[in-house]
């Protein structure tokens, strides 16, 4: 069987695997349809992901259909279409014990730190599978990881009906937060520098969007919420500036949602959290949000048409790669 193996960094190849071994009482063998290609893959690739070692068989976004099930497995049979949960938990940590495995002293992200799902066939224990209903298309179903991002980054902000979101970027994840604040009731703000992924933006439910290169994004926002600021402020980009205007844009009793992952630090004065008491909170992985997303999957709720730009064979992953970085598409999903 073929997987797709960044042996080095620059050095990625596709290579012949023996078959893989049947599953064993509690794993299930899953025969993958498709990988979304994301950012961290790419940060593999080019050697910038701090957490990852090689070689990697990289791929988090990772759908499929069940192949055959070990003896001791009764929630999933063959034939069953999934989605892989990409994060391996402790259970003994304080955030694992306090409900926030997510944040795992010990966290594992399959295809990052240990071995993901590009590749024909891997076998995974049970629990880190969800079952999707196979009236969920392939190409809608393969997007429930990045859209679990989104799904967090509202539950860390507490989004809900009459909130004000900003959500700076209108990338795959801007996009995915997006869906989510808007289906749990709030107003949007998007920004970006491209015309075109606010127009995107905007055909999948922002309410006021903001090109960043032609407006000031703060005026914009005080006009937009009249000279209040917004109650959830996402940065979906990750630079120090964004994040600095993430801190600025907020009301009293805002919320700051941070998804990025700089290193150098920003700019943030203590006077604009303590004046307003702002809440500045990480948001990383997801934690219980598959459920969530595959019932707004099912049950059509959110609209993800049009997310998916590309479909590459495995064997075209390098293509892949360099359309990646033209920053033209949204979400390029791999065949196997
Ligand atoms: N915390 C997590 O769990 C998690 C998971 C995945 C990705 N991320 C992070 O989320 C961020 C976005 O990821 P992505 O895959 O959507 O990236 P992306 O490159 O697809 O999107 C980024 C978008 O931001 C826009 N942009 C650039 N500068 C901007 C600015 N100053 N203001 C507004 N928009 C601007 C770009 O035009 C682009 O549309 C990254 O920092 C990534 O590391 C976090
Ligand atoms: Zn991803
Ligand atoms: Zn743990």
């Amino acid at each position: 069987m073929k997987q797709v193996l960044v042996k080095n960094p620059q050095d990625i190849q596709i290579v012949e695997a023996e078959e893989i071994d049947k599953p064993q009482r509690n794993e299930v063998k899953v025969k993958v349809i498709y990988a979304g290609l994301c950012g961290s893959d790419v940060h593999i690739f080019e050697g910038h992901n701090p957490f990852a070692t090689y070689p990697r068989i990289i791929g988090h976004e990772v759908m499929g259909v069940v192949e055959e099930v070990g003896e001791d497995v009764s929630d999933l049979e063959s034939g069953d279409q999934v989605i892989l949960e990409p994060i391996k938990t402790c259970g003994e940590c304080r955030p694992c014990r306090i409900g926030r495995p997510n944040i795992c002293e010990n966290l594992q992200v399959y295809g990052v730190h240990r071995d993901g799902g590009m590749q024909e066939y891997f076998v995974i224990e049970s629990d880190k599978l969800h079952k999707i209903s196979s009236e969920v298309t392939p190409e809608k179903a393969v997007l429930a990881e990045p859209l679990t991002i989104g799904a967090q980054a509202s539950l860390r902000g507490e989004v809900g009906e009459g909130d004000t979101v900003l959500i700076q970027g209108a990338g795959t994840i801007g996009l995915c937060c997006l869906l989510i604040a808007k289906h749990k009731g709030a107003t949007v703000i998007v920004s970006d520098l491209d015309d075109d992924k606010l127009q995107f933006a905007e055909d999948k439910g922002a309410d006021y969007t903001i090109n960043i290169g032609e407006n000031n994004l703060l005026d914009e926002v005080f006009k937009i919420t009249e000279d209040k600021g917004v109650n959830v402020s996402m940065d979906a980009v990750g630079l120090n500036a964004t994040f600095e205007s993430a801190v600025k844009s907020c009301a009293p009793a805002g919320k700051v949602v941070v998804l990025g992952f700089e290193e150098k630090p920003a700019q943030v004065s203590q006077v604009d959290i303590t004046k307003g008491e702002l809440d500045v909170r990480g948001s990383r992985l997801q934690t219980d949000q598959f459920p969530y997303i595959i019932s707004l999957l099912e049950k059509n709720l959110i609209d993800v048409d049009g997310i998916v730009t590309h479909i590459k064979d495995k064997e075209e992953i390098n293509d892949a790669l360099e359309l990646f970085k033209d920053n033209s598409s949204r979400k390029i999903l791999i065949k196997f």
